[in-house]
């Protein structure tokens, strides 16, 4: 038999088993739990994963080479840079700002860079771990992002970007930043980890700055297992990106290829002898944050099913907050920014002062009948061990941080929810109101 005839055989068993293990799955009111985000697949993930299994390249090879196209496209950038996970996108991003290759423009230890407090700790560390100094502004309540008059109003002599993310998918108003950080010659970065799918004025989150970040955790939008992606259409930039992804080397060849640049014996690099193997020459004090080509196969199918994911996310959300309307005295329902259509991440909930209840209350009683909530990430990242002692600089106050903290979660909405499962969680909701 050809490799072709056993691999098309191989193939149609996986999607048996698919096939068999999906029908299998029946949604029981109070039984199955309702997941806060989880993987949705059917047997083509599947598929692409025994192929890039059977192709045995292991490292970044051809589904790797598809995905980083395919990712580009979806945030209007020119490169995508997989890596392994959302957290080291975020690393590396952060830390191309700081490379030669940007020139006079590259941040410096001691620059500042403005975010939140009230989100994901990987945001913050690739600041505090490039040496960089992180400016704290609060968050409104309901959107859960910073206004473009705090984080604006955020900026002193020494600060030099912008990294927040984009919370639950819901845009930080980056328009309006985009001209700003433009006219004050500021970086403006955005973490797309939980909005790959969002726009804001018509344009993909992602694109309004030098780079958008984005995480393939089961969690998110798209999984590639662990994966993320650090797409710009900046050719400099993306340079920068890819060698400090790639233990810091200068060369730029493509896994198994050699002398793209045409020089790889014939340049004066460093004090290295003339002509050192361009292949082992370093620029960048990096890392090795590569992915593998079966978590990329994965990738290549989540994305022909993006759109549809979207579309559910989007669906959940409505579904969810015209359910909830009744509760609205007690509950603070979520609110798109303005000019913003999210591909909602989850479903942000705040508990009103006064409602004669408290977050963990209504969670227990969510979570006692298979509702799964979770918190805002971090809450207030200050407040979080790991940040005690760290130099920084808070804009104002950060009160809606701590309230955030204290009385907010997020239930999901992700697209392994459906008609069924919505109607439950409002039924649940309906039990805990009934009587007060
Ligand atoms: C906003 C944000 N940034 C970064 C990350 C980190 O992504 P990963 O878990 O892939 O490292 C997350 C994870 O959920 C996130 O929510």
């Amino acid at each position: 038999m050809s490799e072709l005839d056993h691999r098309k055989r191989i193939m149609s068993e996986v999607r048996e088993l698919v096939a068999e293990r999906l029908r299998a799955r029946v949604f029981v009111p109070g039984r199955t739990p309702v997941r806060y985000a989880g993987r949705v697949y059917d047997a083509d993930e599947v598929v692409n994963l025994v192929e890039a299994s059977l192709d045995f390249w292991l490292t970044a090879g051809r589904f790797a080479e598809e995905f980083e196209n395919r990712i580009a496209e979806c945030l209007a950038g020119t490169d995508g840079i997989l890596v392994n996970s959302g957290s080291s996108a975020n690393l590396v991003a952060i830390s191309a700002l700081t490379s030669h290759l940007l020139g006079e423009r590259r941040l410096r230890p001691g620059d500042e860079v403005i975010t939140v407090a009230a989100g994901f700790p990987t945001t913050l560390n690739p600041i505090l771990q490039n040496q960089l100094v992180p400016v704290f502004v609060d968050v409104e309540l309901g959107t859960y992002v910073p206004t473009f008059e705090s984080i604006a109003g955020a900026v002193g002599p020494r600060t030099r970007a912008i990294f927040i993310a984009h919370t639950l998918a819901n845009p930080f108003p980056v328009k309006k930043l985009r001209g700003f950080c433009r006219e004050r010659d500021l970086w403006l970065l955005e973490d797309c980890c939980d909005a790959l799918g969002s726009t804001h004025a018509g344009e993909p989150c992602g694109s309004f700055g030098v780079a958008g970040t984005l995480s393939f955790y089961p969690a998110h939008h798209i999984t590639l297992g662990e994966g993320g992606a650090v797409v710009t259409a900046d050719a400099e930039y993306a340079r920068a990106v890819r060698s400090l992804r790639d233990w810091g080397r200068d060369c730029y060849c493509a896994g198994g290829e050699n002398n793209t640049c045409g020089r790889r014996f014939s340049q004066q690099l460093g004090t290295l002898p003339f002509g050192y193997d361009h292949k082992y020459v370093y620029s960048h004090i990096g890392y090795n944050l590569k992915a593998t080509d079966m978590q990329a196969a994965i990738g290549c199918a989540q994305l022909d099913k993006l759109p549809s994911f979207v579309a559910a996310r989007k669906r959940n959300y409505h579904a969810l907050r015209e359910g909830l309307l009744a509760y609205e005295d007690r509950l603070l329902l979520p609110e798109p920014t303005a000019e913003s259509d999210p591909a909602w991440f989850g479903f942000p909930i705040t508990v009103r002062a006064g409602a004669g209840f408290g977050r963990t209350d209504l969670t227990r009683f969510l979570d006692a009948r298979k509702v799964e909530s979770r918190n805002l990430f971090g809450g207030n990242l200050l407040r979080q061990p790991a940040y005690q002692g760290i130099r920084h600089r808070v804009h104002g106050q950060l009160p809606n941080t701590d309230i955030v903290m204290n009385d907010s979660f997020f239930l999901g909405c992700y697209p392994g929810i459906g008609t069924p499962e919505i109607g439950y969680m409002l039924e649940v909701f309906a039990d805990y109101f009934r009587g007060r």
